[in-house]
């Protein structure tokens, strides 16, 4: 699959994923909810590998000051994602942690779409490569 395709292709099946995830523990369908979390992740892992082999396409340097700022936010969130996984864990076992891991979890999901807006402006300012 061509990086271009693979990214839409994920992207595309990773939104509906996490919107179910978010549906999921809202409703406290807990075995749905951690089922639905690993794929998503998976999908998600799979649509940051596609998004690293399409910025290889680029030149994107030559976006200006979005890329180090995307580069900036996109590692930040990659990194955020252990929050809700662990408050997830302990929301398991202590239910009194729901608020805190519902906190948690929009602030990964906003952090999440800053990434892909970010992403999405630094490709369309960079010039292809070759
Ligand atoms: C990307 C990761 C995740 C997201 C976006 C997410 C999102 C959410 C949301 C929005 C809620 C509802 C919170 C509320 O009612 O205020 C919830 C509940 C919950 N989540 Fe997660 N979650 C994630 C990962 C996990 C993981 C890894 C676990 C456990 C291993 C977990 C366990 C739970 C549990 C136990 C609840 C409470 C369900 C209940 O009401 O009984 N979550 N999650």
């Amino acid at each position: 699959m061509s990086p271009t395709v693979g990214f839409l292709v994920f992207l595309i099946l990773t939104l509906p994923l996490l919107a179910a995830v978010v549906r999921t523990g809202l409703r406290g369908e807990r075995g749905a909810h951690i089922k639905l979390v690993v794929v998503t992740v998976i999908s998600l892992g799979i649509t940051i590998y596609y998004a690293e082999r399409l910025g290889e396409l680029y030149d994107l340097e030559s976006a200006g000051r979005i890329t180090p700022i995307h580069l900036m936010i996109a590692k930040i969130t990659v990194v955020a994602y252990l929050l809700p996984v662990v408050t997830g864990v302990w929301t398991w076992y202590d239910g009194k942690r729901k608020k805190l891991h519902g906190a948690v979890a929009w602030a990964v999901l906003a952090l999440t779409v800053a990434t892909a807006v970010t992403g999405v402006m630094m490709v369309l300012r960079s010039t292809p490569l070759e």
